[in-house]
């Protein structure tokens, strides 16, 4: 084996890629189960890209024959029902994953200097699944795959002046049809899948850069050992990747109790009005995304003027992407944090979860002015941020993480 490696090492870096990300990645020693979603976030992409290759071998991209082919897989295709089971509770997995993800680096700060692009390029990596995701609904050619489709692809038409030329564009058609199907298809498994991939690289490596955070947010380049290692830090192999392990086995028995015993949830992870096949002679009474996108479905919603809602959802994305610049604590950690950037991070939390809930709901009155409530709130917590950190009485952060 070691002649093997020194025939490759002379040829490819493999030991050194090793040593750099694994071996010799030094991370903080006091990372929490909040750390482990990055890596179940691999895993998943690991399942959906395996899973996708065997759907794509028995599917037909079609708007006459995808509907029947989703049938064909779930009953005549072997295990056909498990991967497609695998591929549908993935995708919401992979939503929930990211988004505790996210959450743990508001918590802790990790989006700050200098980790801003690793933020960055998260967020384009969640841009990327939200795209994979909303291509992939509309290929098993359902009522609300195509009636969501028909919506959001409307929407572009609310772009002054050239809206309704990129909407046309995006179709191929003037209405979704199975030229939209035909392209979703191509988008699906092979443009958005290769992006996904050369951003996770970015993300993985940006990060690996600079370094991992922590939950107190310390600093741990600051005080090494003889050798020039940090003192609180320890190699990612074998410590942290054998505590990720453990990690994606809980996760796994979850994933597989839905998986075998609940795979629609309740109609969140499979829409019960997406078992019937597309027909663009009849508009569903409420045409709801899936869950994942309800936050802001109901941004959209809660403006009254259609493009002012688009801007209005778009800008709810955007401003995520300039948090580093927006918060002007000197501490990472909500550990050392005042109580406005405590309170800021609750406040936009529960408005995230609220406007997903009222998102998923038919539209009334009362929850339209709710959601307004909530849409906010929301901008509130970012627009007020550059503020409240600056002003707020900061802790002093510890030079060392404590043994
Ligand atoms: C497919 C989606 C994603 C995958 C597979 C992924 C994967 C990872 C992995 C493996 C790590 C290192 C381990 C860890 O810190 O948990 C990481 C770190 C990080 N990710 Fe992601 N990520 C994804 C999306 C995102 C998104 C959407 C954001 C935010 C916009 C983000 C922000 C970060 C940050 C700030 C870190 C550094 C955390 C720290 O050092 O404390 N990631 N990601």
């Amino acid at each position: 084996m070691s002649r093997l490696r020194l025939w490759i090492d002379h040829r490819f870096p493999l030991s050194r890629l090793l040593k750099e990300h694994l071996t010799h990645y030094y991370v903080p020693k006091n990372f929490n189960a909040l750390y482990l979603f990055g890596s179940l976030g691999l895993l998943i992409l690991v399942n959906q890209m395996l899973t996708g290759i065997w759907l794509a071998m028995s599917y037909t991209p079609t708007a006459e024959g995808a509907f029947a082919s989703v049938e064909y897989i779930m009953r005549d295709v072997e295990y056909g029902w498990l991967i497609r089971y695998l591929h549908s509770t993935g995708a919401s997995a992979l939503f929930i994953v990211v988004y505790l993800h996210v959450f743990r680096s508001l918590l802790y700060g990790s989006y700050q200097q200098p980790r801003e692009l690793v933020w960055i390029f998260g967020m384009l990596l969640y841009l990327i699944i939200m795209a994979e995701a909303f291509a992939g609904y509309l290929l098993p050619w359902g009522q609300m795959s195509y009636w969501g489709a028909q919506v959001i692809l409307s929407l572009f038409g609310a772009i002054p002046v050239i809206g309704e030329d990129i909407a046309q564009w995006l179709r191929g058609d003037y209405l979704v049809s199975g030229i939209t199907l035909n392209r979703f298809y191509a988008l699906h498994v092979i443009a958005l899948p290769l992006m996904l991939l050369g951003l996770l690289v970015l993300h993985v490596f940006s990060l690996h850069e600079v370094g991992s955070n922590n939950p107190l947010g310390v600093d741990i380049k600051k005080c090494r050992d003889e050798r020039g290692y940090p003192l609180d830090a320890i190699p990612f192999h074998p410590y942290y990747t054998l505590k990720d392990l453990v990690g994606a086995v809980i996760f796994l028995f979850v994933f597989c109790a839905v998986v075998f015993f609940f795979p629609e949830l309740g109609g969140y992870f499979l829409e019960p009005s997406n078992f019937e096949i597309a027909n663009p002679l009849k508009t569903p009474e409420h045409i709801v995304p899936v869950w994942y996108f309800t936050p802001f479905y109901a941004i959209l919603r809660a403006v009254p003027d259609k493009s002012l809602g688009v801007m209005a959802l778009a800008a709810s994305i955007a401003v995520l992407f300039v948090l580093p610049w927006l918060d002007r604590s000197p501490v990472k950690s909500m550990r050392y944090k005042g109580l406005p950037s405590r309170l800021g991070l609750l406040t936009f939390s529960l408005s995230f979860i609220a406007l997903g809930v009222l998102g998923g709901m038919a539209p009334t009155l009362e929850r339209i002015l709710w959601a307004r409530v909530f849409t906010a709130l929301y901008f509130a917590t970012f627009l007020l941020m550059p503020f409240y950190t600056r002003w707020e009485k900061a802790r002093s952060v510890p030079d060392r993480i404590g043994k």
